[in-house]
């Protein structure tokens, strides 16, 4: 099978090169989704300290029926469904029964796994248009130009892999990709205990760790790069200032990479890394209900209702144009 991104762009290519070049070295979370990183992380999805996906389910589990007629009430039958960041669709099979939409749209860069994902989604609701889009949700969203409400799926709290200021222009755009009619539908990781922030992103078997080092894997793949990922480790911690785990990749010794530069076609470029200096991989911004419920209100939503859980380690947020 081929692999979402081997081939890149001059540009794309371009950013990757810059990111690993400036003082503090770092590469987009996107690139952690080739098809082995989509199947690592379904696997942390099944980690017990990774509490996220378990709590969102219930949640969407538990009070789908109210979402549904909240939805209703605020813009009546539901057209078209978008769930960007896709991955395995199986959050929203919590809502295809109560929204019951006319198409349902899984956008994700991995669109190879959201493909497989469909095949099963398709033969359980046979009256539900269903497609994948190969997209950058933070590009262009090539959506079809159907009548009706619009709702966003954006689940998982993938929100917090953008800085606050990224993410209320994220918003933005949903809103504005409403046109005046529909509204997002958002889980967003809560505030908690740091003890129990760490545990989930540096779980005991090492899948977290695996996650991490199979972007580098990919980065071979996609630049032609000679990382080697024994010579990195996993590094995750939250930082309570800014309210964000940040996931690192951390030189274990002193070393060197070397990519291919576009000019030569040789392995030309590249850059050293100090013993313990580090590749930033991920930041997953984590909220209060309350600043996140001013945040969609900031991004243009009129209206916003939410759901957590008992421990208030997650919500899910219904945010309607009117
Ligand atoms: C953490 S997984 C979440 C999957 C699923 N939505 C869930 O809640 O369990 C993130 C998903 O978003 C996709 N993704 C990450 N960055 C993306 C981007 N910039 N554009 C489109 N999809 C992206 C990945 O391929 C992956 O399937």
């Amino acid at each position: 099978m081929t692999q979402p991104h081997d081939g890149i762009d001059d540009r794309e290519r371009g950013r990757l090169i810059a990111g690993l070049l400036a003082p503090q070295a770092q590469v987009a979370p996107r690139y952690f989704y080739d098809l082995a990183g989509a199947r690592l992380f379904e696997v942390i999805t099944l980690l017990d300290e990774y509490y996220p996906t378990v709590t969102e389910h219930r949640l969407l589990s538990r009070h789908a029926p109210e979402i549904g007629a909240a939805c209703a009430d605020a813009f009546g039958a539901c057209a078209l469904l978008v769930e960007p960041g896709a991955g395995s669709c199986e959050k929203v099979r919590h809502l295809l029964p109560v929204l019951q939409p006319a198409q349902y749209l899984a956008l994700d860069i991995s669109a190879e796994f959201v493909e497989l994902a469909l095949q099963s989604l398709r033969r359980d609701h046979p009256g539900i248009v269903m497609a994948a889009i190969a997209a950058d949700l933070t590009q262009h969203w090539p959506l079809p130009a159907a009548d009706g409400a619009r709702l966003f799926f954006y689940p998982g709290s993938s929100i917090g892999n953008f800085t606050p200021d990224e993410a209320r222009a994220l918003l933005a755009r949903f809103h504005a990709a409403c046109r005046g009619e529909g509204g997002l539908l958002i889980g967003v990781d809560l505030i908690k205990d740091s003890a129990v922030l760490h545990a989930a992103y540096n779980d005991a078997l090492g899948v977290t760790a695996a996650f991490n080092l199979n972007l580098l894997r990919h980065l071979n793949r996609l630049i032609g790069s000679d990382f080697r990922p024994q010579q990195w480790e996993h590094h995750a911690f939250y930082d309570a200032r800014e309210s964000r785990i940040e996931m690192h990749l951390r030189a274990r010794a002193p070393l060197a990479v070397r990519w291919q530069s576009p000019a030569t076609s040789g392995l030309a470029e590249g850059r050293e890394f100090a013993a313990g200096q580090t590749l930033h991989t991920e930041n997953s911004y984590k909220y209060t209900a309350d600043a996140f419920s001013a945040l969609l209100k900031d991004a243009g939503f009129a209206r916003v209702r939410r759901w957590t859980d008992a421990r208030d380690y997650f919500a899910v947020f219904l945010a309607t144009t009117c």
